[in-house]
């Protein structure tokens, strides 16, 4: 779907008003270039106070006021958050987690995602709303659920344990092919019924890594199915009406997005950085480059950000003056075709009442609402940016499965995949390299880099693609414990790399992961430096060593490595070189591999993406450092936030200082 002009607004709860506040809220949105709205995220109990009784009339008039001030309605279906009659009538729809505790209502999302009552009364709403709404002049996009696995990411109740058995069936068929999989032979943990097959719930000790790698993706799969039972009914009632489901930031362990994003028409993303941690950035860049190529490069939406502060971290610092337009620039600079926050106007009551907004507790006189609306009249005179795309040479992949499982207990020693994607990712980002973030089974044709972190859980299939990728003159780096297992956790025979010996060069035959913070010597072509976290022993079978370790039992082993493979070239990093190293390492491979920076001679801390259109480009520059820096342009350019009759050379970008330059 293309959105006419980038969007911006927000979450929006009348239905903690009175409906006097509305026509305020109407005036104050318009004035601030408010184009869509979330509305009727939490209504359930409001607009069906008892079972099958509904009163949408206030929500009538909501809808109507948006329309006639020509503000688009992101509509909820009004199911994240059940009614306390839903589990008073069937106190079975209420979750338990693993040791069996019941989680009660109070809060939000208190509900088992395989729930048959569960489902039955929220269809029956999403009926209601489709039905009502589905011709109303406000709507732009059905917005299904909210943050779905946010608060329950499993539910290990006996209605889930029947489902799970259910999908187990489904995957394996008979329980011999299951007890294969799930390697039963060890602990005696054979299956001689399917009625003995339970979820990993809390066990004496390491339960059953193949049991829980499973539930995990059924997990996922159930709580899909609440999305596509509710994306069926409104395809039913809107097949023209475009639906997505807001992913919670940046990257959520429990939600595989990559298969959520094929059933939705738009991606969009939650996203909350941390305004203490000065690194923050760069990890909300990973996660807005995974959106983006959820759906292979379609424009996406930030669906939600905070004006300022958050309440929810234990410490929640208010974003700094020029931070929110700044960040809000970066999600655009990424890929987004909508700026929309959490929320529009701040809560007096309930438990988010200290979370930001963008009309404070103290009125639209105040810095936020200034920044908010300063913000909305950029965005207005940009509207040429939307559809836009950005495009890249180098793919990180990415796997969920290989998440849940690399991260599992009884390990060598335990890994954060993500901090090691960060530790890949971020001197890309320092170099100003446009990154996709990619599945594993993605077309990689057009990359001439791929990375691959800690792929422990690697199928044939994948290291096909790989090879493919390599034969074909591609690049690819793979860091250390990748290859290991297979998608039942099961060792990969012959050991690691496993399916990636060859491509490689090598053969992992220990792994020695260091101390908790220890560091280990490291030499590559003659530069030292420290490996972090982890090293092995590595047999090569072809590869050279490029670096070596230099201390302890390693000494002299290889460290880095190089293979020469069809017309391409495979590398591996038996350890995690630090951030230094680690720079020098993707630089040169980078180089090797053809992949150019977005500009040539860009400044520390500056960002640079080119988002393309049909017959122009757009370049945004963004300086995420303390200090002025001054670019120079291959060409001069016209700056959409500036003196747009006066095209300019060079652009001085004050710090937080943002420029969008068409091309
Ligand atoms: C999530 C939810 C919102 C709100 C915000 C607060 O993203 O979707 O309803 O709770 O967090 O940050």
């Amino acid at each position: 779907m293309t959105m006419p002009r980038i969007m911006f607004g927000g979450d929006y709860n009348p239905e903690q008003w009175p409906e006097d506040v509305w026509a305020e809220d109407m005036k104050l949105m318009a004035e601030a270039g408010v184009s869509l709205v979330s509305v009727g995220i939490f209504a359930w109990a409001r607009v069906e106070p008892r079972p099958g009784e509904y009163d949408f009339g206030w929500f009538d008039r909501v809808l109507d006021l948006l329309a006639e001030a020509d503000i688009g309605a992101s509509l909820a279906t009004m199911t994240a958050s059940p009614p306390p009659w839903l589990s008073r009538l069937h106190p079975e729809v209420l979750p338990r987690r693993a040791d069996g505790v019941r989680l009660w209502p109070g809060a939000r999302q208190h509900y088992c995602p395989s729930s048959p009552i569960y489902r039955e009364y929220a269809g029956r709403l999403v009926e209601q709303v489709a039905a009502r709404y589905g011709n109303h002049p406000a709507l732009r996009l059905w917005h299904v659920g909210n943050e779905y696995g946010c608060h329950v990411r499993a539910c290990y109740c006996d209605v889930s344990a029947t489902d799970f058995r259910r999908w187990l069936r489904e995957r394996y068929h008979d329980v011999e092919a299951l007890n294969a999989a799930w390697s039963t032979a060890f602990w005696s943990q054979r299956y001689g019924d399917w009625s003995e097959v339970l979820p990993p719930r809390t066990a004496p000790t390491f339960g059953n890594p193949a049991q829980k790698l499973d539930f995990a993706r059924f997990s996922n799969d159930a709580i899909l199915a609440c999305y596509t039972m509710e994306r069926d009914i409104l395809r039913r009632y809107t097949p023209d009406v475009p639906m997505t489901t807001n992913f919670i930031g940046l990257v959520h362990k429990p939600i595989d997005s990559f298969r959520w994003a094929a059933e939705q028409d738009v991606v969009s993303l939650d996203s909350y950085p941390d305004p203490y941690d000065p690194g923050t950035h760069v990890d909300a860049g990973f996660g807005y480059d995974l959106v983006r190529s959820a759906r292979r490069g379609q424009p996406w939406l930030l669906m939600e950000q905070a004006p300022s502060a958050v309440n929810w971290r234990e410490r929640n610092a208010p974003k700094p003056p020029g931070v929110m337009r700044l960040w809000s620039w970066q999600a655009v600079a990424q890929g987004a075709d909508g700026v929309l926050f959490f929320q529009w106007r701040q809560a007096a009551g309930g438990a988010e009442k200290f979370h930001s907004a963008m009309l404070p507790h103290a009125g639209a006189h105040t810095r936020i609402h200034r920044e908010v609306r300063d913000l909305g009249a950029e965005i207005a005179a940009t509207a040429e940016l939307a559809g836009t795309r950005v495009r890249a040479e180098v793919a990180l992949l990415h796997d969920w499965p290989n998440w849940w499982a690399v991260e599992g207990e009884a390990h060598p020693a335990p890994l954060d995949l993500l901090a090691a994607h960060r530790a890949h990712y971020a001197p890309l980002f320092d170099a100003h390299v446009t990154c996709d973030v990619l599945p594993p089974d993605a077309d990689l044709a057009g990359y001439r880099l791929v990375i691959v972190p800690n792929l422990y859980l690697l199928s044939a299939a994948t290291a096909a693609v790989l090879r493919e990728h390599v034969r074909r003159g591609g690049t690819l780096l793979v860091s250390y414990f990748s290859g290991v297992v297979d998608d039942t956790e099961r060792l990969h025979p012959g050991g690691a790399p496993g399916p990636l010996r060859d491509l490689l060069g090598l053969r992992v035959e220990e792994f020695w992961p260091l101390p908790a913070d220890g560091t280990i010597g490291l030499d590559l072509d003659g530069r030292p430096g420290r490996g972090l976290e982890w090293s092995e022993w590595v047999e090569p079978a072809g590869a050279q060593a490029i670096g070596t370790f230099t201390e302890g039992e390693l000494a002299g082993r290889p460290a880095v490595l190089r293979h020469s493979y069809g017309a391409g070239t495979a590398w591996y990093l038996a350890t995690r070189p630090e951030p230094a190293l680690m720079r020098a390492v993707l630089d040169r491979v980078r180089a090797e591999a053809g992949v150019a920076p977005v500009l040539p001679g860009l400044p520390d801390g500056v960002q640079a993406v080119r988002r393309h259109g049909v017959d122009r480009s757009y370049l945004l520059l963004l300086n995420h450092g303390g200090a002025e820096v001054t670019v120079a342009l291959p060409a001069p350019a016209v700056d959409l936030l500036g003196d747009a009759d006066r095209p300019t050379g060079l652009v001085t970008l004050a710090p937080r200082g943002v420029a969008v330059l068409r091309s």
